[in-house]
Parts: C-alpha cells; sequence; structure tokens
C-alpha cells in the first residue's frame, strides 16, 4: 500500500521538515477560497509546502519548482499515479496523461504529426468559419456570459476539427454525449454511482466509441484527412495500425483536453478584452493594419506582436487550470525538503505566475510587460507554465493559440466588448479556471 494511504491514519510525523498544516480543514479552505488559500500558504510558507487534500499532498511553486518537476526530475515525478487517482483515469484510460516514460513517448510519437498539421496547416479555416458564423448576430442587445459563449465555439471547434463529428445535426446528436463525459471527469470520486457523474459519464463514453467506431474504420479505407484520419492511418515501426479502440482513445482524450482549457482561456481574454477598453483598440489597430478586411492566416502571427503579448498575459495571469497532480516515484531531495516516495505533489501555473520572483508586479494585469523594450521576451517566457513544461509541454498549444488568435482577430474587428454594469462578476479556480457570471455587450462597429 501508498505511504500517503497510511497517512490518513494520522500516526507518526508524515511530511517532517515541510512546513505547512495536515488538517482535514485545509480542502474546506481550499475548496471556498482557492485564491486566498493559495496565496497565504505561499506568502507564509514559500516555495515547498505540505497541506492535506483528502490525503497529504506537497505543494511545489514557482518556475524552479516546475523546472525541477517538468525537466531535471521529471522521471521521479508520475503523471499515471497523479491523474490515476482522479474519475478522468475511468473515463480516458490508456490515455497520455495516465503514462510515464517510454509508453508516454510512444504516445506522444502517434499524436505530434497529427497535431502538428492540424494545428499548423489544416484547420485555421475551419475554425475561423465557425468563429465568424458564432459571431455574426452578436449586436442583438443581450449581453452573454464570457464562459457560455466561447464554451459553444470551442466545443464545436474541437468536437469538428478533433474528433472528426461534423458541424450541424451530428455534431447536436453527440452534443449531450460530450457534455455528459466532461462532466463525468470532473467528478469529485472514482466511485461509480448509478446515474451519478461518473457512471453518466461512462454510458456517454461507451456511446460515443460505439458511433465512433465505423466512423475510424472508414477513415481507414479512406484518403487520410484531419485528425481522425491522420491517427487512423499511423502505422508503427512494424507497419501495423493503431488498434480501432486506441484510435478512439487518442481522439476522446485530445477533445477533453482541448476543449474546455481553450473555453477558459477564452472566457478570460472576453473578460479581459472588456475591462481594457484601451487594448482593444491596440489589438484592433494591429488586426487592421495587419489582415485587413480578409481572415486571419497564420503566416499573420509574426507581424501580429500585441496579439501575442495580450495572450501570453492572458495565460500568465489567469492560466486554464489552476492545479495540477504529480506523484513521487522515488525519494525526491529538493533545497533541503525531503519528499518521501509516493507522495502526492501539486504544481500550479496560477501561483507560479504570480510569484513576485518570476514577475515583477504579478497581480497586475499589464500586456506590455511582453514586449522586448521591458526585457528579453524569450527568457520571460520560460518563467510560463499555462501549457505546461519540458518534454511533456501541452501537445494542443499551437491549435489552441491559433483558435484564440482567430476568436480575437474575429471579435475587436467587428465589435466593442463592454461588461455588463448589472453583474457581479467573480473567479472560480476549480475544476476550471474561469470567470463566473462576467456578463458583457458586443457593440457592433461601423
Ligand atoms: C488554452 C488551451 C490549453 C491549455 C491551457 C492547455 C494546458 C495544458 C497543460 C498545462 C498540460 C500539461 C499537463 C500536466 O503537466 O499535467 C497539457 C497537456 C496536454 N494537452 Fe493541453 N492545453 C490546452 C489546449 C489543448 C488542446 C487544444 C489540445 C489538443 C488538441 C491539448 C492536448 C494536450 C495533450 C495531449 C496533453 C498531454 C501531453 C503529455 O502528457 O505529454 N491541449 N495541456
Amino acid at each position: 500500500m501508498m505511504r500517503i494511504e497510511n497517512a490518513w491514519t494520522g500516526g507518526g510525523d508524515i511530511l517532517p521538515g515541510i512546513p505547512g498544516s495536515l488538517n482535514p480543514v485545509e480542502i474546506v479552505e481550499m475548496i471556498r477560497t482557492p485564491y486566498k488559500y493559495i496565496h497565504d500558504r505561499f506568502d507564509k510558507h514559500g516555495h515547498v509546502f505540505r497541506s492535506r487534500i483528502i490525503y497529504p499532498i506537497v505543494w511545489m511553486v514557482g518556475v524552479d519548482c516546475n523546472r525541477f518537476m517538468m525537466v531535471t526530475r521529471r522521471h521521479d515525478f508520475s503523471y499515471e499515479k497523479g491523474y490515476g487517482k482522479l474519475a478522468f483515469a475511468k473515463l480516458f484510460p490508456k490515455s497520455i496523461l495516465l503514462l510515464d516514460g517510454d509508453e508516454a513517448g510512444h504516445a506522444r510519437g502517434i499524436l505530434t504529426p497529427a497535431l502538428g498539421r492540424l494545428g499548423i496547416r489544416d484547420s485555421c479555416e475551419k475554425v475561423t468559419e465557425i468563429w465568424k458564423r458564432r459571431t455574426e448576430t452578436l449586436d442583438d442587445g443581450r449581453s452573454r456570459d464570457a464562459y457560455d459563449f466561447v464554451l459553444r465555439s470551442t466545443f464545436d471547434v474541437s468536437a469538428n476539427a478533433l474528433t472528426g463529428v461534423q458541424l450541424g445535426d451530428e455534431l447536436e446528436s453527440y452534443r449531450p454525449l460530450f457534455e455528459e463525459l466532461i462532466v463525468g471527469a470532473m467528478a469529485n470520486t472514482q466511485i461509480r454511482v448509478p446515474m451519478g457523474k461518473l457512471d453518466r459519464g461512462l454510458r456517454a463514453r461507451n456511446e460515443i466509441v460505439r458511433r465512433m467506431t465505423p466512423t475510424v474504420e472508414e477513415a481507414r479505407r479512406n484518403e487520410p484527412e484531419g485528425m481522425v484520419g491522420l491517427l487512423a492511418h499511423y502505422k508503427d515501426d512494424a507497419g501495423n495500425y493503431l488498434p480501432i479502440e486506441e484510435v478512439v482513445n487518442h481522439l476522446l482524450l485530445l477533445f477533453w483536453a482541448g476543449y474546455d482549457t481553450t473555453a477558459s482561456a477564452g472566457s478570460w481574454v472576453v473578460h479581459l478584452l472588456a475591462h481594457h477598453p484601451a487594448w482593444q483598440e491596440e489589438l484592433k489597430e494591429e488586426a487592421d493594419r495587419v489582415i485587413g478586411d480578409r481572415d486571419f492566416e497564420l503566416g499573420d502571427v509574426a507581424e501580429l506582436e500585441k496579439l501575442s503579448w495580450f495572450i501570453r498575459e492572458q495565460e500568465r495571469f489567469a492560466p486554464s487550470i489552476f492545479m495540477f497532480p504529480r506523484v513521487t516515484n522515488e525519494d525526491i531531495e529538493y533545497k533541503g525538503f525531503h519528499i518521501p516516495k509516493d507522495t502526492a505533489v501539486m504544481w500550479t501555473p496560477y501561483m507560479t505566475h504570480r510569484d513576485p520572483a518570476a514577475f515583477e508586479h504579478p497581480n497586475i494585469f499589464d500586456p506590455g510587460r511582453w514586449s522586448d523594450e521591458r526585457g528579453d521576451r524569450k527568457a520571460k517566457s520560460k518563467n510560463l507554465f499555462g501549457f505546461g513544461g519540458g518534454p511533456r509541454l501541452c501537445l494542443g498549444r499551437n491549435f489552441a493559440l491559433m483558435q484564440l488568435r482567430v476568436m480575437i482577430t474575429t471579435l475587436v474587428r467587428n465589435y466593442v466588448i463592454e461588461p455588463d454594469p448589472t453583474a457581479q462578476w467573480s473567479p472560480q479556480a476549480l475544476p476550471m479556471h474561469h470567470p463566473v457570471n462576467s456578463r458583457v455587450h458586443f457593440r457592433r462597429r461601423h
């Protein structure tokens, strides 16, 4: 049995030498006031501290900790044991986030070429079409919730571009299934209770697999096209295709990994644009100058400099996910702290990005900090972890950035975004980090 589970008994001094409290009420505070929780402990204890989220955990916060976990000693921090404890593991079995070492390397070898093509070539037009259609009629006088608004389009993009579901009736028939799948992945427990979140998610998953299997079989008979085609045609070194079930597993994981994350980022973008009107004008002026009346193209990226600053600052200031799990594979010594084998460890891009050692005035949203006049941008980017880091960096980063660029350039050229003064918004850290009830008006530009 793992040592961390023995900690339930409360016997002995658990994680000695590491500051912080193992009081069971820690989890209550973390769920109720996550921002206060993490800031308070970081201010009090520094970069390494212990706490309890059901079982004892060690938080490792800051750029050095992240590099230690993701680069220098990455083999000593297990994804399998970290993510394996979550409901997610039941819905996405054998997926890349549940793999370590060579197995993870093998899965990345399968996904990287397909995602590379997806991010760079194949889908920019599709994504643009979805966003253009979505933004045609926003000036109807109603205010919209930033998160719900973005969520709907990122759903369509992920279902269509990542899993090959056709827009229209087919997508609508899949929508409730994918939604159940996502809700199931966020369930608090791996225990399957009839009609509970996990149970409904598993039923939805079985139905999606049943429906997608013939699609993958057909894709194998046709020319390789899109994500489904590329994965269906993938052959290993011995010339064998992947089993159909494995292709479907990869597609579902990509959908999960790409949909809500991009929606969170996009909802922060809409919220931040609404609250920083001067930046809207800067981005519109730049988009008009570089893109003019045509659609955004990937070749525009280098010239859309301020757009890149804005997106980077959103990633820094409000990363899509607050915290990520690992479990140690070995005893770890880090800066005088001893973290035993089989300890649950959390890393948090949110708090790392708020560490004054990583960024000046970290609690201020300031896209201009990314300009070269204010310091070497490449060096500063090394302190960003919204997409993870090291050899396991997010595989969908380029695809997500492309979608955010399409979304922002489409919105700022056509609309002025204004906060609805009657709505009180608040940030929500968990499970996905996004603004809640941030309602905005879209006023068409003439
Ligand atoms: C703004 C949007 C996104 C954000 C913020 C994001 C963030 C992340 C982060 C932080 C990780 C590392 C997790 C860890 O270290 O435990 C990750 C991994 C991953 N992401 Fe993303 N992601 C986004 C979009 C996407 C998209 C669109 C896709 C697919 C098309 C995708 C596919 C993946 C995959 C497959 C992994 C696992 C990589 C591995 O384990 O080696 N992500 N993502």
